[in-house]
């Protein structure tokens, strides 16, 4: 980590919103025991292919008029999936001394969250809600004062949330979430991969569509999987869990290769036992 970039890391620590670290906190114990999706592939929208009830109290008959009557508050819902959206972020989730243009609108009781600044269900561009970008967007809000006196003139938080790019589907050990972090549906379609609600890979090539995430030796309990000891030192299972560097290679020359030939479906025969 370059040196300006720690300090830069201190001074944002000093200054942390006590906000944030509260929701995380909630998110965290809020999520235990479940498990995150991210979007199945063909519907390229934002949530698109989500369960509209997971949000939306009215379910499948939800519209513009209920939309409001959200299931938990938006920093639970979303940093679902998005966690590091809500740490070392703006802060979000409270309710402002002053309104703010009406271009950026407050939710029913008056906070200030995701949906102020994010148009939830659109695609592309970051989600953004109105025109502005960069600091002409947090100027609708805050004036030059705000940020003038900030030691780095507000530079460093200009970009919304600092850890950018932070899909990670909470029940997946790092080796997966580094695959998704390229792997999702913002790259090359061909190689796009999604992880479903209920934790299963859907390869965009449909190849295999597999769970994921799940503990190898809770599932052995109920037979059909070879014990754990007897499979393939190649097969990793980090935190004791089906990975994508189960079954592909994390780490080599030939990108993506299996960790074993699979003719005759040797590699599924590794764990299955039928
Ligand atoms: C992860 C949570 C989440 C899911 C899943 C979700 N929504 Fe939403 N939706 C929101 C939020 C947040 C808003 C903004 C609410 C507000 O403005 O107070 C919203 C707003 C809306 C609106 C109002 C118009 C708009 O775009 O802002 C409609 C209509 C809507 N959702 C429909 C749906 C449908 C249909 C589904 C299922 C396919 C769905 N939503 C799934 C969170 C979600
Ligand atoms: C089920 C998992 C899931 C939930 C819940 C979810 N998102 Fe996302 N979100 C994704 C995925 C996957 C992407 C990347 C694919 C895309 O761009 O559509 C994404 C992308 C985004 C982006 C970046 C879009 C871009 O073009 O760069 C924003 C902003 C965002 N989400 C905000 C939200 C907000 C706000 C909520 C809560 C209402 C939310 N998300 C809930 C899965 C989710
Ligand atoms: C929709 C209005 C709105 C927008 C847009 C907005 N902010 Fe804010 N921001 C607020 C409000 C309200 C607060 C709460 C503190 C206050 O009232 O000044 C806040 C707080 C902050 C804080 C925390 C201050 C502290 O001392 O804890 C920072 C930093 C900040 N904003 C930076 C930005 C940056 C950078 C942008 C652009 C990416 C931005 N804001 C965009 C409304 C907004
Ligand atoms: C004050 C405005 C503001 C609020 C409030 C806000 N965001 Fe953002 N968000 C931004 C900006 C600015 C970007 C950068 C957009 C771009 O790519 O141009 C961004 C980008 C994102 C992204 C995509 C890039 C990344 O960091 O992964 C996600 C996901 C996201 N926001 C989620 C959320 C969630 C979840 C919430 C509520 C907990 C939230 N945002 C609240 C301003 C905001
Ligand atoms: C830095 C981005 C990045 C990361 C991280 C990443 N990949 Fe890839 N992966 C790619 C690109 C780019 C391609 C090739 C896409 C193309 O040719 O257009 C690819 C292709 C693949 C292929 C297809 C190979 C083929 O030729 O059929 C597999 C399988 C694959 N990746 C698995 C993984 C796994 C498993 C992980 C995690 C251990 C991972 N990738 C991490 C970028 C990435
Ligand atoms: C149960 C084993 C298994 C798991 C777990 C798994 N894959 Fe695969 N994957 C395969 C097989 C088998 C193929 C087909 C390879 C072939 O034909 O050479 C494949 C193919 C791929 C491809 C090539 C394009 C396609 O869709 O066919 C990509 C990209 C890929 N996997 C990424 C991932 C990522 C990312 C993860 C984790 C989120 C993952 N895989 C988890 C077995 C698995
Ligand atoms: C690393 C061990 C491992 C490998 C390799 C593996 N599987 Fe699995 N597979 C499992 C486990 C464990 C489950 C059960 C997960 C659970 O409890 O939900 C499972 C579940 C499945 C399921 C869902 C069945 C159900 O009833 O839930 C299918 C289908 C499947 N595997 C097919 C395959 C195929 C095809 C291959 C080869 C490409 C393969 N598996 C490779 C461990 C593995």
């Amino acid at each position: 980590m370059p040196v300006q970039w720690r300090a830069l890391e201190a001074w944002m620590k000093k200054f942390t919103f006590k906000l944030a670290a509260t929701l995380a906190l909630l998110v965290m114990a809020a999520g235990a025991g479940v498990l995150y999706a991210t979007l199945a592939p063909g519907n390229r929208q934002h949530l698109g292919n989500s369960s509209c009830a997971g949000c939306h109290l009215a379910g499948d008959r939800v519209n513009a008029e209920n939309a409001s009557i959200l299931t938990a508050s938006q920093e639970i819902l979303c940093g679902q999936c998005h966690p590091k959206a809500i740490q070392v972020s703006h802060p979000s989730g409270f309710a402002p001394k002053n309104k703010p243009p009406a271009a950026y609108p407050l939710d029913w009781k008056g906070d200030l969250t995701c949906s102020t600044c994010h148009e939830i269900h659109n695609s592309g561009n970051g989600l953004m809600r109105g025109t502005q970008r960069g600091k002409a967007l947090c100027l609708s809000c805050h004036n030059d004062q705000f940020f003038a006196k900030m030691r780095d003139r507000g530079v460093s938080t200009q970009v919304g949330h600092l850890g950018g790019g932070s899909f990670v589907a909470a029940f997946l050990d790092v080796y997966s979430a580094k695959c998704m972090s390229c792997h999702d549906q913002r790259g090359n379609p061909k190689f796009a991969t999604a992880v479903d609600q209920s934790g299963v890979v859907r390869h965009a090539g449909s190849s295999v569509n597999h769970p994921i995430g799940v503990n190898y030796k809770k599932s052995t309990i109920y037979g059909g999987y070879r014990p754990m000891h007897m499979i393939s030192k190649k097969i990793l299972l980090p935190d004791g869990k089906l990975s994508c560097v189960s079954c592909h290679q994390g780490y080599a020359g030939e990108h993506g290769k299996l960790v074993m030939n699979n003719t005759g479906s040797a590699l599924c025969f590794e764990c299955h036992d039928l």
